[in-house]
């Protein structure tokens, strides 16, 4: 199953994989087991530090012919302190290098936060603090010069399809007042607990498709009972539904939003999660057990910038 994208026709598969916090040491294995085990999207970025690991992974599939380039989806994302628009193309030539690359399939803004350049000569990943580990250091680029530097990546062949991630609807509908070349995607949070219903309508009039991260809510924050919730895979309605279903507490969470067109990227080092997790369309909620599921919403987002600092607050 997968979401055509509208200027390329290119296909986006419907489930993929995350690789946030992958542990480097195991990444190129886990990532070689996901393509071997069908996986078909990989969702990387330059602040994750483990691209070159990843894509070790990625060369090994290919290299043995269990797939071609053109089978596999790569999403890469460019990182604060390279918006300005000559930073841009040196961010998506560095990152390319590293993963022994020509282009991505998709290249998103990570952030619509400017920070001040960082060399990664001196410093890389560039993270989100200075060189004192602590001070957030802006830069004042606006987004139209970052985003008229995506459309030249894609001009030149550098990546495929451009969108953007963390955006809210002012900034969206902002963006398209100039975009030669409209997002193609838009990568946001999404689970039970942070429906954002009115965002997912919005994008679904704008004919711009959503992928969820954090599809299931990471459950490091639960474990450390997170604002006062349990973890979404513990949740009784969750846990009901899954053996109603002869399924797991993950795939009911990740079909509830596949079924309703959004794109999701679990991530997992556990090689039979990864089975489980691309397997979550094998079978359908009713249309009651998704309102349910939405019925769960209490707005909970996990990750906001806004906590590192005030400056930050860009879903205010
Ligand atoms: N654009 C952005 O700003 C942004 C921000 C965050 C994430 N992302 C992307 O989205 C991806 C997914 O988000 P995420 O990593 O935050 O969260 P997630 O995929 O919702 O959850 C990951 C957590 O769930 C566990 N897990 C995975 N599949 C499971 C299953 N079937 N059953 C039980 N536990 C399961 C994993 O543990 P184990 O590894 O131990 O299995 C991990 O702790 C990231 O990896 C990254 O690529 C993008």
């Amino acid at each position: 199953m997968s979401i055509v994208l509208k200027r390329t026709g290119q296909k986006m598969p419907l489930v993929g994989m995350g690789t946030w916090k992958l542990p480097n040491a195991e990444c190129a294995d886990n990532i070689y087991h996901a393509i071997k085990v069908g996986v078909r999207l990989i969702d990387a970025a330059s602040d994750y530090g483990n691209e070159k690991e990843v894509a070790e992974g990625i060369q090994r599939a290919l290299k043995e012919g269990i797939v071609k380039r053109e089978d596999i989806f790569i999403t890469s994302k460019v990182w604060n302190t390279n918006h300005a628009h000559d930073h841009v193309k040196e961010a998506v030539k560095y990152q390319l290098a590293q993963w022994g690359l020509d282009y991505f399939d998709l290249y998103l803004v990570h952030f619509p936060i400017a920070l001040k350049y960082v060399d990664p000569a001196h410093r890389y990943p560039a993270g989100w603090f200075g060189d004192d580990g602590k001070t957030v250091e802006l830069q004042n680029t606006p987004f139209q010069e970052t985003w008229q530097a995506m459309e030249e990546l894609v001009d030149e062949g550098l990546v495929k399809n451009i969108g953007v991630s963390n955006v809210a609807g002012t900034l969206l509908l902002d963006i398209l007042r100039y975009a030669r070349i409209p997002p193609q995607v838009l990568q946001v949070e999404l689970h039970p607990y942070l429906t954002q219903q009115a965002l997912v309508n919005l994008a679904k009039q704008l004919d711009i498709p959503i992928t969820a991260y954090s599809s299931l809510g990471p459950q490091g924050y639960f474990e450390m009972g997170f604002k006062g919730t349990v973890s979404l895979l513990q949740h009784d309605l969750i846990v009901n539904t899954a053996k109603a279903h002869g399924k797991t507490p993950g795939q009911v969470i990740l079909r509830w939003s596949t079924q309703r067109g959004i794109a999701v990227i679990p991530k997992t080092s556990v090689d039979t999660l990864t089975i489980e997790n691309q397997a979550c369309n094998s079978f359908d909620l009713t249309e009651e057990e998704i309102n349910a599921i939405s019925g769960l919403n209490i707005n909970l987002r996990l990750n906001d910038p806004v906590e590192l600092d005030p400056r930050l607050g860009i879903f205010a």
